[in-house]
């Protein structure tokens, strides 16, 4: 499918979604969100995709939804399109793992958008905020619970109410993005954190990521359990006798997704 608002490429087992909106530094208009949608749900149907990044251009992920588009819609619209909801939860419902690259403005949506992915590498000019409230709302896909459970209430509360935004050093101390690398090294430390993970089982990985989400949604005995559970089912996999045979034969193992 011919997209307008990003651009897709394939090249070693990683899918790059790359939002380019640039006269609106990636707004999330509906079109944009359509086209993020198709494009994570035919990268996670496509064989040759092992591992997908999100990303912007170098001054903007995304400053958030289309602040245009939405101003004059009603409770009705909003309500009844659910708008954004499709984008949240369509995110999540992906099952290879997703890295977003972050750098410049993750604002409003753009850090909702960011904090669905799997996790966030960030550039040292990364600038992450829920500005929302400036505008007479609040978030809508994440920002008052994700980013609740990644940082913390004090700093969520502050960045909800007050609409500051966090630069890259105090998101990577506050734990809501995994690493901050130099902006020229974005793309280049993201793709490479994207080939290390295309190199593994993809059962396993996909098993990986699971695990680690379940633990938002349930309690640690049960979370305890369904780790342990995936834990055993992966004794299953011809992935599990290569990757000990390998590592016991001190070569690098060859995974079959099998
Ligand atoms: C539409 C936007 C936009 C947005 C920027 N632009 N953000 N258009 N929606 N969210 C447009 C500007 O109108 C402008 O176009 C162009 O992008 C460049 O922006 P400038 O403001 O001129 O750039 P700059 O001075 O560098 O300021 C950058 C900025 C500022 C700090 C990021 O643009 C900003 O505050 N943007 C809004 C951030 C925000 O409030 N985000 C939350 C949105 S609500 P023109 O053509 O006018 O020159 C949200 C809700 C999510 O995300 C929940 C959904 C359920």
């Amino acid at each position: 499918m011919a997209f307008e608002t990003i651009i897709v490429e394939i090249e070693d087992h990683v899918a790059l979604i790359k939002l380019n909106r640039p006269d609106a530094l990636n707004a999330l208009n509906q079109q944009l969100i359509g086209e993020v949608m198709t494009a994570l749900t035919e990268a996670d149907a496509n064989d040759k995709v092992r591992c997908i990044v999100l990303t912007g251009s170098e001054k903007a992920f995304a400053a958030g939804a289309d602040i245009k588009e939405m101003s004059e819609m009603s409770f009705a619209d909003v309500n009844l399109s659910d708008l954004f909801g499709n984008l949240g939860d369509g995110i999540q419902r992906i099952r290879k793992p997703i890295i977003a690259a972050v750098s410049g403005y993750a604002l409003g949506g753009g850090c909702e958008v960011a904090m669905a992915c799997d996790f966030i590498i960030a550039s040292d000019t990364a600038k992450f905020g829920q500005p929302e409230i400036n505008l007479g709302v609040i978030a809508g896909i994440g920002g008052s619970q994700r980013l609740t459970r990644a940082v913390g209430k004090a700093k969520s509360m502050d960045m909800n109410l007050t609409g500051r935004f966090m630069d890259a050093e105090e998101a990577e101390r506050a734990g809501l993005v995994s690493r901050v690398v130099p902006a020229k090294k974005l793309m280049e430390e993201s793709m490479a954190a994207a080939q290390k993970i295309a190199e593994k089982s993809l059962i396993a990985a996909r098993t990986a990521k699971e695990a680690v989400n379940r633990s938002f949604e349930t309690t640690l005995t049960e979370g305890l359990l369904f780790e342990r559970r995936s834990f055993h089912a992966l004794f299953a996999t011809e992935d599990q006798k290569e990757g000990m045979a390998a590592f016991i034969e001190k070569r690098e193992p060859q995974f079959r997704d099998k």
